[in-house]
């Protein structure tokens, strides 16, 4: 029997509709920025594998770390206990974090981490007895992770409308969505400040948090703003007592061209949401960290002012090891010559593309290791989609939106060859 019909015969793949959607390939495995299947061929990782690998698979630096870990400690429980990798972890990220960012919770994937991060948030308030705080705002397409809490503040983003009965109150404000050239943006940006404000102005002191996801929403469609927006936003947010939590489990650890997307809104919220590029793709972890005001408003001698919360695997040092390894060689000169590079690249590449198909090709934009744009129909995206992975490249597009995500190891040439395979295909559908 074949990997494939083993999993046919037994697995249920998540964001598939298993009745049409064509057969898995089986992955053998990893090297770099390439993937290989049961057949040895090889295919180029352009998303990262869901965004999450940063110096390409079987990254020998941070295999060893996770072995040299597995022999010495797989794991203790987290609450009563603690450990060196834990530690030095966020000891690490506290240094390239802003300042008023001091406390680090840790749990196991990207939902989980906005979990905390809402549960916080509103209990923050509660511990001060403001528990009319209850509402939360997030944006419209933001998404947050397919937890019910994070789902609630992603009930825009058309991935979740079937439990929508079961959310709690948020509001999502008209997102922008901009891009470089965009000769709409003043005007979006102006209506979208309007509605914000419009509901401020009667909800602003029953609302414990806005969630946002700055600079680009990912699953949305690699949807951007300009730093400038977010700013009057956050500013105008804050003017009512109101917390911010960044969800930059996508836009972290240098997807943006800088550490933390935040660093480029030059704005630091009150919550942070980490993952996915956390351990370098190779585990799942979860940071959410905050500041000393609001990890003081849990300090009690009452214990149902704790954050009661947690998970079994919670600060796992396997995890923790990995995250480690993954951030000395994010820190590395040449990989953070290689982000730039990767950015020179995207924008040569994208600029071909539209002087090549300028009545197909919209909406271009580029956010350091991240490029998109939009084709005219989801057919074309499709077809894209799967002549691409016959071409030996892996690209996931959104709806309507191609993107590009590679890992940081990525060679230039492989990225500018990749540009033109698409180029090829988009020219001859
Ligand atoms: C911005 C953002 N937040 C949260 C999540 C949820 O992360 P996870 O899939 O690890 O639960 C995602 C996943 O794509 C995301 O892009």
């Amino acid at each position: 029997m074949t990997l494939i019909s083993r999993d046919k015969a037994i697995l249920w793949h998540p964001f598939t509709q298993a009745q049409t959607e064509v057969d898995p390939v089986a992955i053998v495995r990893g090297e770099g920025a390439y993937l290989y299947d049961e057949n040895g061929k090889s295919y180029l990782d352009l998303v990262s594998s869901w965004w999450v690998n940063l110096h390409g698979h079987g990254n020998e630096v941070i295999a060893k770390r996770i072995y040299t870990q597995a022999q010495t400690l797989e794991h203790v429980m987290f609450a009563g206990f603690t450990h060196d990798p834990a530690i030095s972890l966020c000891e690490q990220l506290k240094t390239v974090l802003p300042t008023p960012m001091q406390r680090f919770f840790f749990s196991d994937n990207g939902s989980t981490a906005v979990e905390a991060a809402l549960k916080m948030a509103y209990q923050f308030w509660c511990n001060q007895g403001q528990t009319q705080r209850f509402r939360f705002m997030s944006f419209e397409g933001g998404y947050h992770g397919d937890t019910f809490g994070a789902m609630a503040v992603g009930k825009s983003s058309g991935f979740h409308t079937l439990f929508q009965r079961f959310f709690f109150d948020v509001t999502a404000v008209p997102y922008p969505a901009t891009w470089e050239n965009d000769a709409e943006v003043e005007a979006k940006e102006k209506f979208s400040l309007l509605k914000l404000e419009q509901y401020l102005v009667f909800h602003g002191d029953e609302i414990a948090a806005f969630i946002i996801e700055p600079l680009m929403q990912g699953a949305s469609g690699m949807r951007m703003v300009r730093p400038v927006f977010l700013q009057q936003v956050i500013d105008r947010v804050r003017s009512y007592g109101i917390l911010i939590i960044f969800d930059e489990v996508m836009t972290g650890f240098c997807r943006t061209g800088t550490y933390f997307a935040m660093e480029q809104v030059d704005r630091c919220p009150d919550i942070l949401c980490l993952s996915k590029g956390l351990t370098g793709g190779f585990l799942p972890l979860a940071l959410t960290v905050t500041t000393a005001a609001i990890y003081e408003a849990f300090l009690s001698t009452d214990s149902n002012k704790a954050f009661l919360h947690g998970h079994s695997y919670t600060a796992n040092p396997l995890g923790c090891a990995a995250a480690c390894a993954s951030f000395e060689l994010l820190q590395q000169k040449q990989t953070q010559d290689q982000i730039k590079s990767i950015e020179s690249v995207h924008r040569a590449g994208v600029a071909t593309l539209c002087n090549l198909l300028p009545n197909r090709i919209k909406s271009p934009r580029v956010l350091g290791t991240i490029a998109a744009f939009e084709l005219p129909t989801v057919e074309e995206v499709v077809t894209l989609k799967r002549s691409a992975l016959a071409a030996g490249l892996l690209i996931r597009p959104l709806g309507k939106t191609v993107y590009i995500l590679p890992p940081y190891c990525i060679s230039s040439e492989a990225l500018t060859e990749s540009y033109k395979i698409i180029e090829k295909l988009l020219i001859n559908y």
